[in-house]
């Protein structure tokens, strides 16, 4: 079999925030398993920075811990983690004094490195300081990239602000804002769908699509980081970035190439193009307690919070290919299911020829992110048997992992593809400045609406499908939420 990992050049990555719960989740337990593929050049380094006082030693028994912890060590034994471990430095560094960077300077010097990374891994209020000093000590230069992770922006204004701090130091094509939906197998798997096959394309539009829904739902609530939470909300912190790109990717226009400009321009063209939203067009929600679980308000800390942990809304794209298609986005935590779909409605058909058959049936493809990620399209046919023709609905189900078997595994997680896309130069799947500034035009209006009519969430029972009120949203068009299942039906 051909190797699919995807070679990169020699580098030296630094994690701002080495030590924080990110890094130790996710960036180095991906790393490791990187390393593991055989897609880490042999001298390359990761160097964790942070303030906390450490040496490479004390850095690497915590890089060890957390890949034991959080996953990463399938398939490795204690040698290949020496091996890796031996890549792995630390450096102590505040981002907001001089302390530990001319060190960190001294251990940048090395020849023949070819890509330098920088991981913002740290709160967004560090990242204005980060990107001087990293210039100031002349660490990072016209070819280095940095990334940044979201929140990007509490807001438009403050988005600018942080475009335009990052901007005073590195050029766009060395930024790489991350939304990890992008680096989701499947999600990049809705562009190999429409383009990659003549079936869709040519249905793809207000012809033949009735509506779109895409639903993230979760069952975790935000016990453990509600000071956060509470500050954002389910429209901050999925809506305006995850859900947006969703949307994006199944709704833009066939990029002349796969390329990163010409995929961004599209999925720009999109959000300029979302209509403002009403206020009989959304309903947010809040968690009640229940099942021996506090309510949203507890974990929140909160008790007259009034930020919504579930969204719902309808959202219209004013072009010639969208022209009345409604969107129905919502997502939510403390659900009765983690499951996000995205499902594609057709239209009925405008004339049946079989008479006898009253019910009224639709093709749907329903393209599943998680879990059991796969596509299933639902196709009408004659159910078997004597009694006439009578029809019925079935689907054509391809779950990803049965479909492709081995071919399946070892697929790299969302932080682990997305670095080496740092690494590699490839920006595709990484949010422009000007689309995250387009994001917050359509999003800041709709939370100022809300804020102006004093509006508060409705409560929601936890493990439901989320408020009553969200069924309504499309009970009023004729049409009704699909049911969030995890197993397939
Ligand atoms: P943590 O609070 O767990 O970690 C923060 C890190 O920053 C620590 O390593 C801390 O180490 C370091 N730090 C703090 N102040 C300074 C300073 N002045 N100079 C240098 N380093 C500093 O945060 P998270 O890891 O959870 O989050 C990091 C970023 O990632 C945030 O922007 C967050 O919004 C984002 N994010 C996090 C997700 C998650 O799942 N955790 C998911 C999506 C985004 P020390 O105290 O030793 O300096
Ligand atoms: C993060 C949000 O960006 O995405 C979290 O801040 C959310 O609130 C998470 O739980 C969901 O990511 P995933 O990959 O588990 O669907």
């Amino acid at each position: 079999m051909v190797s699919r990992v995807i070679p990169v050049e020699d580098f030296d990555l630094v994690i701002f925030g080495g030590t924080g719960d990110l890094a130790r989740r996710k960036i180095l337990p991906g790393l490791y398993r990187r390393f593991l593929a055989g897609q880490m050049p042999d001298s390359s380094r990761i160097i964790g920075a942070a303030r906390s006082e450490m040496d490479d030693a004390g850095f690497r028994d915590m890089v060890a811990e957390a890949i034991a912890e959080f996953g990463g060590d399938e398939g490795g034994d204690a040698a290949c983690l020496k091996r890796f471990l031996d890549r792995v430095h630390y450096v102590p560094v505040d981002a907001r004094g001089e302390d530990g960077w001319a060190e960190l300077a001294k251990l940048m010097t090395r020849k023949g490195c070819e890509v330098r990374a920088f991981y913002f891994s740290v709160a967004p209020g560090l990242f204005g300081d980060l990107a001087e000093r990293l210039r100031l000590h002349k660490i990072a230069d016209r070819d280095s990239r940095i990334v940044v992770e979201k929140p990007f922006g509490h807001d438009l204004a403050t988005a600018r602000d942080l475009n335009a701090t990052l901007a005073a130091h590195f050029a766009e094509d060395q930024i790489y804002r991350i939304d990890h939906y992008l680096g989701k197998e499947t999600v990049q798997n809705l562009m190999a769908i429409r383009f990659g096959n003549v079936l869709f394309e040519p249905l793809w539009n207000a012809h033949y699509v009735d509506h779109i829904q895409i639903t993230v739902a979760e069952t975790v609530g935000v016990a453990g980081r509600g000071s956060y939470y509470d500050q954002s909300g389910a429209m901050r912190d999925m809506v305006q970035n995850h859900l947006m790109q969703l949307l994006c990717l199944i709704a833009m226009e066939p990029p002349s190439m796969f390329d990163a400009d010409a995929v961004r321009d599209e999925k720009l063209k999109v959000i300029r193009a979302l209509q403002p939203i009403a206020s009989d067009q959304l309903v947010r929600g809040q968690y009640a307690a229940g099942d021996g679980q506090p309510s949203y308000r507890d974990d929140a800390e909160n008790p007259d919070s009034r930020t919504e942990s579930y969204i719902a809304l309808k959202a219209h794209i004013a072009n010639w290919r969208w022209a009345g298609v409604p969107f129905y986005l919502r997502t939510g935590k403390r659900l009765k299911a983690r499951a996000s779909e995205i499902a594609v409605v057709f239209k009925d058909l405008g004339h049946s020829i079989f008479p006898e058959d009253e019910s009224r049936h639709r093709n749907i493809l329903s393209i599943r992110l998680q879990p059991n990620e796969g596509i299933d399209l639902q196709v009408t046919i004659k159910e078997p048997g004597p009694g006439g023709m009578r029809l019925v609905d079935v689907p054509l189900d391809m779950t990803f992992a049965d479909a492709l078997g081995p071919e399946a595994e070892g697929v790299p997680d969302a932080y682990e593809r997305l670095i080496m896309d740092v690494i590699r130069g490839n920006q595709t799947l990484f949010m422009r400045g000007d689309e995250v500034e387009a994001a917050w035009a359509w999003t800041d209006p709709i939370i100022e609406g809300w804020e102006a009519r004093g509006d508060r969430p409705v409560a929601y029972e936890p493990g439901s499908s989320g408020p009553e009120d969200a069924l309504m949203l499309l009970h009023r068009d004729r049409r009704r939420w699909r049911d969030i299942k995890t197993e397939v039906a």
